[in-house]
């Protein structure tokens, strides 16, 4: 096994909020253990464009508080060409980084894994994205903090549904997976909760709609997550409702991109710290082609081939809470 001299750090996908915190850990890690430390910007883009510059433990200073990335993030389609790939090798080799850590989501390991085939780098993977959609990970970077976003809205939307009587549909994002719709819908109350992963039905949810009515509900609050299937989407699901529950006077909000902002939570700092330290750790330890995750509040690997083969499971107990508490 060649010895680590040079690591590079890059995120990619959907910014989350946690991610400068993991950046921080990985850089300062670095400089711990003498070793030379790369940050490489936009992603994917800055391996192609050897967009790449040294770091010190001074260059991720005052970032911990903050959300976005500083060193940028992109989807990069143009990966999955070979000729565009033998590009990001050549910056690898001129800049004489030996691994990489990876910071982001399914589809940047699903790059990280062709990386390492056909270069044979090294890489850890570091899960980052709101959605918590990652197997072989309880939680992912920026999750709780999008959690916290969501209810705070939530929170402020439920004052303008009892003032007005109203039932309110709000959309949150998730992509395929509903974890965010299912535990910040706990988290505020809401009456019902629409995801991907339980089929629910209209008509199911009118006859749950008209039984809060009878029992004295005035207003409501529908969590949906983006990639429910209940409807084609949020507005259609809503004016399905209102056609039917003429009583209701019904609005639409959809969260977007303002659930993927702001100052990370202390839970994502502290997950995303340990996860930077864990993944240069295991790197200089000879792990490779596998993503840090966290069990049981221990740091864990798996392999990222694991990580990005198919759809988290829901935690059905949380299905049930939320039947029980919104009667
Ligand atoms: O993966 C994070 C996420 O915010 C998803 O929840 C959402 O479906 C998607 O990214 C939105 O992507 P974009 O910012 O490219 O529109």
């Amino acid at each position: 096994m060649k010895d680590i001299k040079k690591i590079g750090v890059l995120t990619s996908g959907g910014d989350a909020p946690g991610m400068n915190a993991a950046v921080r850990a990985v850089v300062r890690s670095c400089v711990f253990n003498k070793i030379e430390c790369f940050g490489v910007y936009k992603g994917f883009q800055g391996l192609i464009d050897n967009n790449i510059k040294s770091m010190n433990a001074r260059s991720v200073n005052n970032i911990i508080n903050k959300g976005g990335t500083i060193l940028k993030t992109a989807r990069c389609k143009d990966f999955y060409k070979e000729e565009v790939r033998k590009k990001a090798y050549k910056s690898l080799k001129e800049n004489g980084i030996d691994a990489l850590v990876i910071i982001g989501g399914d589809g940047s390991f699903t790059a990280s894994i062709i990386i390492n085939k056909e270069f044979g780098v090294p890489i850890i993977g570091i899960p980052g994205t709101i959605d918590n959609d990652i197997l072989g990970t309880s939680f992912t970077i920026g999750y709780d903090t999008a959690l916290n976003t969501v209810i705070e809205s939530i929170d402020k939307i439920r004052d303008t549904a009892i003032s007005h009587n109203r039932l309110f549909f709000v959309e949150v994002m998730g992509r395929d997976a509903g974890h965010i719709a299912l535990n910040a819908g706990i988290g505020a109350g809401a009456e019902e909760i629409l995801i991907p992963e339980e089929d629910m039905g209209l008509d199911r949810l009118i006859e749950s709609l008209k039984r809060s009515e009878k029992s004295g509900k005035s207003s409501s609050i529908v969590m949906v997550a983006e990639g429910d299937k209940t409807g084609k989407n949020v507005f259609e699901i809503a004016s399905y409702v209102e056609n039917n529950m003429p009583t209701y006077e019904v609005r639409v909000s959809v969260l977007g991109h303002m659930q993927r902002g702001g100052s990370p939570t202390c839970f994502d700092r502290v997950l995303a710290s340990r996860m930077g330290v864990y993944a240069v750790e295991s790197l200089l330890n000879g792990s490779s082609n596998v993503m840090v995750g966290i069990k049981d509040d221990r740091m864990i690997l798996s392999p990222l081939v694991d990580a990005i083969k198919g759809q988290t499971e829901i935690n059905k107990d949380l299905i049930r809470v939320s039947e029980i508490l919104s009667i």
